[in-house]
């Protein structure tokens, strides 16, 4: 299998272009999937507080450091700050219990979960703690979640640092163009999150059709041509357009299956074709649309 690429964000700190996801994973055996993807070769774990399973993955990791399977310098690991817990006091302590239950002395990043477009000022003064947390050195770069364009404008107008990344919902049928140009101009690297899709999913139950992205007869005939997967030929998409994905299984060939798409490349014509599945459409709310109560959370110092 081919090591996976990283890519320099705008403080110089290099990231995976590919890592592993733990949003929806049980905290009971989170501790026990994040060590099933590093023997996969995943280095970059993507949590939340919001997730209640940031401890897990710490666990994972000091596992990994004591059997001297790992060193704190391999690994990137990324977590959110919840929108109760945005605030100047409130945020610093947010990043104290995050790097406690994650047993880390510092993060490698820490985002925005959402804005909070009712409470910007909120949203800012959170921005700023991390700011700060980053001078401090307790956090190597900060970014932000689900933000769109015009959020983004009144952050950079009001705060000191440009997001290294903005991890925002983004696969074949929401492509998030306008917001790449976007990202481009200012040197802001783009995460997807559901990069395969999964979003479409989360609410299953409740949907007449449900859109299952890697059913698409495109996707397994462009996945054919190329002797790969579905899943592989999406992620290699994202790869191929220069965004960094976070795919979450908690299967290990999935794992293993996801990682490997680093040794073939998608034809123009391949790219077009699943370009052709956009319908820009997001799957989760707009985040314009968020309130501080919107996904109630309660976050334990
Ligand atoms: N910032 C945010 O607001 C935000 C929001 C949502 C997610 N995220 C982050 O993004 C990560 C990924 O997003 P996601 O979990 O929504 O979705 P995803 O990675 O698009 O898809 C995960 C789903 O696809 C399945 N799957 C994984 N690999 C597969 C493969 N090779 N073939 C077939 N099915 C496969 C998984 O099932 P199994 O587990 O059963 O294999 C799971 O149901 C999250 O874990 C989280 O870290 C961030």
């Amino acid at each position: 299998m081919s090591s996976i690429p990283s890519f320099q964000l705008n403080s110089g700190v290099a990231m995976p272009a590919l890592g592993y996801g733990v949003f929806q994973i049980d905290p009971a055996t989170t501790c026990e999937a994040v060590c099933q993807a590093l023997d996969c070769g995943y280095r970059l774990v993507d949590t939340a507080s919001a997730y209640h399973n940031e401890q897990g993955v710490g666990e994972a990791l000091a596992r990994w450091m004591v059997e001297g399977r790992l060193t704190r310098d391999e690994i990137f690991v990324t977590s959110k700050v919840w929108v109760t817990q945005y605030g100047d006091e409130e945020t610093h302590r947010a990043v104290a219990s995050s790097l406690r239950r994650l047993g880390l002395e510092y993060a490698d990043m820490i985002l925005l979960h959402f804005p909070v477009p009712s409470a910007f000022e909120k949203t800012l003064a959170a921005y700023r703690a991390l700011e700060a947390e980053q001078a401090d050195g307790r956090i190597r770069v900060i970014g932000v979640c689900n933000f769109h364009v015009h959020h983004l404008q009144k952050l950079m107008e009001q705060c000191r640092l440009v997001p290294a990344v903005n991890q925002v919902e983004l696969h074949p049928c929401f492509n998030q163009a306008a917001l790449m140009a976007f990202h481009a101009q200012h040197g802001i690297v783009t995460q997807a999150w559901s990069p395969l899709g999964a979003v479409m999913l989360y609410d299953a139950a409740s949907l007449d059709k449900p859109r299952r992205l890697l059913d698409e007869p495109v996707l397994k005939e462009v996945a054919k041509a190329c002797g790969k997967s579905p899943a592989q030929v999406v992620l290699r998409w994202h790869i191929q357009r220069g965004v960094a994905v976070i795919p979450k299984s908690v299967h290990r060939e999935r794992m293993a299956e996801n990682l490997d798409i680093f040794d073939f490349v998608l034809s123009d014509e391949a790219m077009d074709r699943i370009n052709a599945l956009n319908c820009g459409q997001r799957g989760a709310l707009d985040p314009d649309l968020v309130t501080m109560d919107t996904y109630p959370n309660t976050i334990e110092d």
